[in-house]
């Protein structure tokens, strides 16, 4: 292996450039030669690429965003995409690919591999979606910019004596409304894997209140549904003045918290490590404290196990 290509997909991340930083750094250090692609596999197919030094990645790594840009690419689904794809690749001389996104960007990475590149995935999204790994990068960052938001959020609704929905992202996988539901001292979590009910969410909306709740937080994942129309059956059935915030893409924004900046680091050395050591279809992850890597089918075709008990604890914590 002479030169690896690095490129970042979909949705961008919190931590994305420390990863592009800590790919780039172990791997001049161990002589190998760095091309950046841009804009994602649409860069790739269109040749946007270049040579990256040191230098390249200085200034980064409190950075949001992505300074490779990011895209979603229609023409990278069809073989027609790929198969060019593959053929830029061999252009440029870059015989190992490093991949930093979420499962569909993995998917691209497979499909990649296929066609005989050597690829590498780095998970990198806010959704913390990734079965085979525990965290993915930009998760923390994520969280602690919700986290934010709801305290603000429960400052208001207190003064008012108000129910609040927040809506958070996360596609179809609850982890951040968990994780922030909890702490944040949430009244009500709602999330994909175990949905809810209108009434019984009511009930304890008004026991609360008899209680002396001064409010009502509710933190809903956007997989279940949106919170406007939540809100509105809310108010509905209790009366109660309900307000629905929507984060939006605040949650991908933001300098990356110590913790993905450190994931990032790991999981970029590993990924270059994994290069060198001439295996094809790769991601790198964490899993127990440890950094491992896997490959990529298996890691796509895991199963998420849902963390009942935390779900358990949130709920039991929260009236
Ligand atoms: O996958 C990251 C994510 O932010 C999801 O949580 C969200 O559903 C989606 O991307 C939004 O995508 P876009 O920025 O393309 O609207």
């Amino acid at each position: 292996m002479k030169t690896i290509g690095i490129l970042t997909s979909g949705g961008d991340a919190p931590g994305m450039n420390a990863a592009i930083r800590a790919v780039v750094r172990t791997a001049l250090d161990k002589g190998l030669k760095v091309m950046g692609i841009q804009r994602g596999y649409s860069g790739l197919i269109n040749g946007e690429i270049f040579e990256m030094n040191r230098h390249s990645v200085s200034d980064i790594i409190h950075r949001g965003g992505t300074i490779l840009r990011t895209a979603r690419c229609e023409e990278f689904r069809t073989e027609e995409g790929r198969k060019r794809a593959a053929k830029v690749l061999k252009v440029f001389g870059i015989d190992g690919l490093v991949v930093i996104g979420g499962d569909g960007s993995f998917t691209g990475a497979r499909l990649l591999s296929e066609l005989g590149v050597s690829a590498v995935g780095i998970p990198g999204t806010i959704d913390n979606d990734l079965a085979y790994t525990q965290y993915t990068i930009g998760f923390d960052t994520a969280l602690n910019t919700v986290l934010d938001a709801i305290n603000k959020i429960r400052d208001t609704s207190t003064s008012h004596e108000r129910v609040s929905v927040v809506e958070v992202m996360g596609r179809n996988c609850g982890d951040i409304a968990l994780y922030a539901g909890l702490a944040g001292g949430a009244e009500s979590v709602i999330i994909p894997e175990k949905g809810y009910n209108l009434n019984e969410l009511c009930r304890n909306i008004l026991e609360g209140k008899l209680r002396g709740k001064m409010h009502n937080l509710i933190v809903l994942a956007e997989g279940v549904g949106g919170a406007e129309e939540l809100a509105k059956k809310i108010e509905e059935v209790t009366g109660i003045i309900t307000r629905a915030t929507i984060l939006g893409h605040i949650q991908r924004g933001g300098s990356p918290s110590a913790f993905d900046r450190v994931l990032a680091a790991r999981l970029g050395a590993k990924a270059i490590e994994v290069l060198l050591e001439g295996k094809k279809a790769r991601v790198v992850g964490i899993r127990d404290g440890k950094v491992i890597d896997q490959d990529i089918n298996e890691a796509l075709s895991t199963k998420r196990e849902f963390d009942e008990e935390l779900f358990d604890i949130a709920r039991a914590l929260s009236y």
